[in-house]
């Protein structure tokens, strides 16, 4: 159930009876103030601006055609003419009840799924995963489950970093280690592996010429070298599966789709934008120029799609990558999660693909970027001595934190269970620290606000659902197998209701705006609505079996909001803690 689209459609078709014209809006919103009622139509003032109107005026005929019977009980004129409306709380007490009866929590599902590519995670061959992968990954991921809770058909692309001229330096070197060491790879640490390639490619001439000799064939094909290159990209791959399920991430070595892929289309694509007049030769590279862009001088800015020496670049990769999405994989929708310093390149591309027909107007494409993770500092966070932090060493460290928070808060847990729990919440915290955070902007990363059972926390969340769950335990009842209904006399009882009633708008805020930090906010009032309702409102000791019923029913729909909520987030329930 989305009230907010329902009460949309409402005011929209009042509006248009009251003369007002089809292409303006409701503006329906949640109310931020509960003396507002619960929501507001905030459009009346725009449509009147259209029609000529007087707003106060134009708000008295809405409401006169405004047909919510049952649904609201009062609609009223506030300000310049906005529109509250007052749910009747018998309405939303039969809506939380279906939601609790109802597949999926009676959300609707699309009834136009799309196909929609989720670019995201995104790592690079031969080095290892570290923090700059994690927001990509989990923001992504957290949007490629909604959009399918949401009925849509999701192809997750992970647009891995496999091919370029480092391969040449890696194959000579990882046939050096073989030679030399032929039982052990030396890959298993991979930042070491490439440190040491690199350091030999720039110190011993002979090695570095064997490396560009290794580029060249590998490019053309060689067996040997493509052989290798397979070995390199298959180690880094099955530690990056590894720690995509450490993390509960659903990318799978099948949605590997690397750079490597499109690197047939590449000589045609460029081809073809020179015979399409859009690239031009520039010092012997191939450079597509843009007017919509402007250098500091003031000239269209050149996008170079092949370097002098015939290699290709990311922004060619890009746009091959874009034309295999739409003629192959019959995309509807693409997003990127990338950080926000790569804008600029994803705009180029889409402009380039536009001009050269390869793609519609109707394909659409964002760019659903974040900010840096920083240290306590505000500087971007690293390791002491100035590195990048692994991924792997990030987890570890919230685990050790993890273990001492749950030992503190229950001793009495046997060790395996104690084990399971913090996993969990270790891993909960990490996403949910970044996923609450609007990713638009560079967050800073703090341990001890992450992993503590007060505010806005995964902890502080999971806690709360298994305090619903000690309820059933307690009453040994089965949280699926309740009779009665849900009645809301009790003001805290109204208000935990109603906003249940929203999940389906947090929902949409991910599905459309890849915004998990909304869901995160709206997952956090729940828990803490439930917990002033579970003081006010007695709930084994309730007065009648009726109120206790219903309250237990209002119970469940909690514990079964937050369970989805964190499936959608990819953090994992549990029993206790
Ligand atoms: N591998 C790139 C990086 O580490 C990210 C790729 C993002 N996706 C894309 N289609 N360009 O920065």
């Amino acid at each position: 159930m989305n009230i907010q689209s329902l009460l949309s459609d409402k005011i929209m078709q009042a509006l248009i009876a009251a003369g007002a014209p089809s292409d303006c809006d409701a503006l329906v919103k949640q109310s931020a103030k509960a003396q507002f009622g619960d929501y507001q139509a905030n459009g009346i003032m725009a449509a009147a601006k259209k029609m000529g109107m007087q707003p106060r005026q134009l708000a008295e005929q809405v409401i006169s055609h405004l047909d919510l019977t049952h649904i609201a009980d009062k609609v009223e004129i506030a300000g310049p003419g906005f529109i509250n409306i007052y749910l009747n709380k018998h309405w939303v007490a039969k809506q939380a009840d279906l939601a609790l009866t109802t597949d999926k929590l009676n959300i609707t599902t699309t009834s136009k799924p799309q196909t929609v590519l989720v670019d995201y995670s995104a790592p690079n061959v031969a080095k290892e995963m570290h923090v700059g992968h994690l927001r990509s990954t989990i923001i992504g991921d957290a949007t490629v489950r909604t959009l399918e809770f949401l009925g849509h058909n999701v192809i997750r692309a992970n647009h891995v970093g496999d091919w370029g001229t480092q391969f040449g330096m890696l194959i000579a070197y990882l046939e050096k280690v073989q030679n030399e060491n032929a039982n052990e790879l030396a890959l298993s640490d991979l930042e070491s592996f490439y440190r040491a390639a690199k350091k030999h490619y720039d110190e011993d001439e002979v090695f570095a010429e064997k490396a560009r000799n290794y580029v060249v064939k590998l490019q053309g094909g060689d067996a040997y070298c493509l052989d290798m290159w397979r070995k390199l990209v298959d180690i880094t791959m099955s530690q990056n599966v590894a720690t995509y399920k450490r993390l509960n991430v659903t990318l799978s070595l099948e949605d590997t789709m690397g750079e490597s892929l499109y690197n047939d289309m590449l000589a045609g694509v460029v081809k073809d934008l020179r015979e399409k007049g859009l690239a031009v030769e520039s010092d012997g590279a191939t450079v597509v120029y843009l007017d919509e862009y402007k250098n500091k001088d003031g000239e269209p800015m050149g996008v170079i799609i092949q370097k002098r020496d015939g290699g290709y670049l990311y922004a060619t990769t890009d746009i091959a990558a874009i034309i295999y999405r739409y003629t192959k994989l019959h995309c509807d929708r693409i997003l990127y999660y990338t950080d926000s310093r790569q804008h600029q390149h994803l705009e180029q591309v889409w402009l380039i693909a536009h001009k050269a027909g390869y793609i519609p107007e109707s394909l659409q494409l964002e760019h659903h970027m974040f900010g840096m993770m920083l240290g306590k500092d505000g500087k971007p966070f690293k390791t002491r001595s100035g590195e990048t932090i692994k991924l792997n060493d990030l987890l570890d460290e919230a685990l050790e934190r993890a273990l001492v928070l749950i030992r503190g808060k229950n001793p009495d847990l046997p060790e395996t269970e104690l084990h399971e729990i913090a996993e969990a919440v270790s891993i909960g915290a990490v996403k949910y620290a970044d996923l609450s955070k609007n990713r638009t902007t560079d967050y800073v990363f703090d341990w001890d606000n992450m992993l503590a059972f007060e505010g806005n926390t995964a902890p502080y969340l999971q806690y709360a659902y298994t305090r619903v769950l000690s309820l059933f335990r307690k009453a040994e009842l089965d949280i699926d197998k309740l009779s009665g209904e849900i009645s809301l006399e009790h003001e805290k009882e109204y208000a935990l209701a109603a906003r249940l009633m929203q999940f389906e708008e947090a929902i949409q805020s991910v599905a459309k705006e890849g915004l998990p930090h909304i869901l995160c906010a709206y997952l956090y009032d729940i828990a803490t609505l439930f917990s002033s309702f579970y003081e006010n409102c007695p709930v084994l000791a309730a007065n009648t079996e009726t109120q206790k019923l219903s309250r237990l029913r209002l119970s469940a729909l909690t514990a079964k909001t937050l369970a989805v909520g964190f499936q959608m987030l990819g953090i994992k329930a549990v029993e206790k803690m």
